[in-house]
């Protein structure tokens, strides 16, 4: 039962919809387990790219089982124009499956994502505003929407009448943006959504644990990173989800022992957008020197994101609460050319030295990198040769690189990547699937 998870080890945006795509060609399913559209996943085909951020990134190649598992927060709304995209760029949504538990992002809890930011002022998070926080809350207090609920009319009518009148009042409470639907119009907007996906929505967690019976391939595709997470991130600076390991079984419905790989994704450098402390952050010229070589722009916001130097203080947090049994590092082609490559591998906070990545944000605010400079390799700028002459005829400084971090994580680098295209990647491993 050849089982394997995509977790991102940083902020997001590690290129995990890029390795996903690159892994899920011998699987048979791929499984999105939490999280929402607030993920942006970024998949090159040729000359055509797709960012998908409801859906798994399995619809891109025809044939593969898509499942949105239990643990995830659906926008139907947005569902919809996602899948018109995808179809309109080739691909396909005949093996979409949509767990009947999924909780429903409903267009208050947009509503309440911005009206909560207001009111955090200084201390705004910087969500994507996609209401996830809010619809999280919902779940967590029983007042939710789930996907399964579309199909049973008595049952829906009921949670319609009691739901929506008391978040109009903590509407009006919150002075957020004016909601105008009655429970008839909500009603009939969700028989929409059941004509949309209907006769896909099932037990989810049945159809993953059947297919691991049969000995399918399962991929469970991460969103956002290890350091989003919303126990083991940097509180209140994540979002409202599990992103580290455990996230797959309580968000894909399995058991912790059917999970047999974990691929953390590492960015070669450091990005995180929205608010929080990001100790080995650059800044003037340098950071977005950085930001320009590497695109790093938001795919779900289009926002800037803050970029840094390679924190192996944060991939080591996330190494140990992922279990990564091998990592894969992305973008080291935007490292090429850069002199000099310093990679933060402890904190300096009040005076002492720090190698775990301590919980309090004041302690954070207070925390000052502590450096190993890289040489780097300058000269290297045709990514095609380095990537057909294979590993062993990489540039030495960034073999120098690679291994520090397997030696640092102690874990294997099984997957280099150097550009966003399914070719541009080195395979250390080569056997993903026994
Ligand atoms: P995700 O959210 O983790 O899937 O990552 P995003 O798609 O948000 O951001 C990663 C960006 O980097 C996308 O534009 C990818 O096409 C691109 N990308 C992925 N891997 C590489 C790489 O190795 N080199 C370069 N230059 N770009 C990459
Ligand atoms: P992918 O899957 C990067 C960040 C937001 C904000 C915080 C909370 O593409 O890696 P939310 O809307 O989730 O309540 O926002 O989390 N964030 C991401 N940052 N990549 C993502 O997804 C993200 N999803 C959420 O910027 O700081
Ligand atoms: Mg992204």
């Amino acid at each position: 039962m050849p089982s394997l998870a995509i977790i991102g080890a940083q902020w997001g945006d590690e290129g995990k919809g890029k390795i996903t795509d690159y892994l899920d060609e011998k699987a048979d399913m791929i499984v999105r387990f939490q999280g929402g559209n607030n993920a942006g996943h970024t998949i090159k085909v040729d000359d055509k790219v797709f960012k998908l951020h409801g859906l798994p990134s399995g619809v891109v190649r025809p044939g593969k089982l898509a499942v949105i598992g239990n643990g995830v927060v659906v926008n139907l709304e947005e569902l919809e124009e996602e899948i018109k995209q995808v179809k309109e760029a080739g691909g396909s949504i005949d093996g979409l499956r949509v767990s009947d538990r999924a909780h429903l992002i409903m267009g208050y809890h947009k509503k309440l994502d911005g009206a909560e930011e207001k009111y955090r002022g200084k201390n705004v998070v910087g969500t994507t505003k996609k209401g996830i926080g809010p619809t999280y809350q919902d779940k967590i207090a029983r007042i939710g929407f789930r996907a399964g609920d579309l199909l049973e009319d008595d049952l829906l009518k009921d949670k319609i009448s009691f739901i929506l009148p008391y978040k109009k009042d903590l509407m009006d409470m919150m002075g957020a943006e004016k909601c105008s639907c009655t429970t008839e119009s909500l009603y009939d907007k969700m028989m929409g959504w059941r004509e949309l996906i209907g006769d896909r929505i099932c037990d989810t967690s049945v159809l993953i644990n059947d297919a691991l019976d049969e000995g399918k391939n399962i991929l469970f595709e991460g969103a956002q990173g290890a350091m989003l997470d919303v126990d083991h991130g940097t509180y209140p600076y994540v979002t409202s989800s599990a992103t580290c390991g455990g996230g797959v079984c309580t968000g894909a419905g399995i058991a912790p022992n059917r999970l047999n790989k974990v691929v953390g994704i590492v960015k070669a450098y450091t990005t995180r957008v929205g608010e929080g402390p990001f100790v080995s952050e650059l800044s003037g010229e340098q950071e977005l020197e950085l930001q320009k070589k590497g695109g790093e722009f938001g795919v779900t916001t289009g926002r800037g994101r803050r970029c840094g130097w390679l924190d192996l203080v944060v991939c080591e947090h996330a190494t140990r609460l992922c279990g990564f049994t091998s990592i894969g590092i992305t973008k080291l082609d935007v490292l090429n050319d850069i002199p000099e490559l310093p990679v933060c591998v402890a904190y300096e906070i009040d005076g002492e030295e720090v190698k775990h990545f301590p919980a309090s944000i004041a302690k954070l605010n207070r925390a000052k990198p502590v450096y190993q400079n890289f040489k780097g390799w300058k000269g290297w700028k045709d990514t095609a040769a380095m990537v057909k002459g294979g590993y062993d005829n990489l540039p030495g400084e960034m073999r120098e690189y690679v291994e520090f971090m397997e030696k640092y994580l102690k874990v294997p680098a099984d997957i280099l990547s150097l550009g966003p295209d399914r070719d541009e990647t080195i395979d250390r491993c080569g056997r993903w699937w026994n």
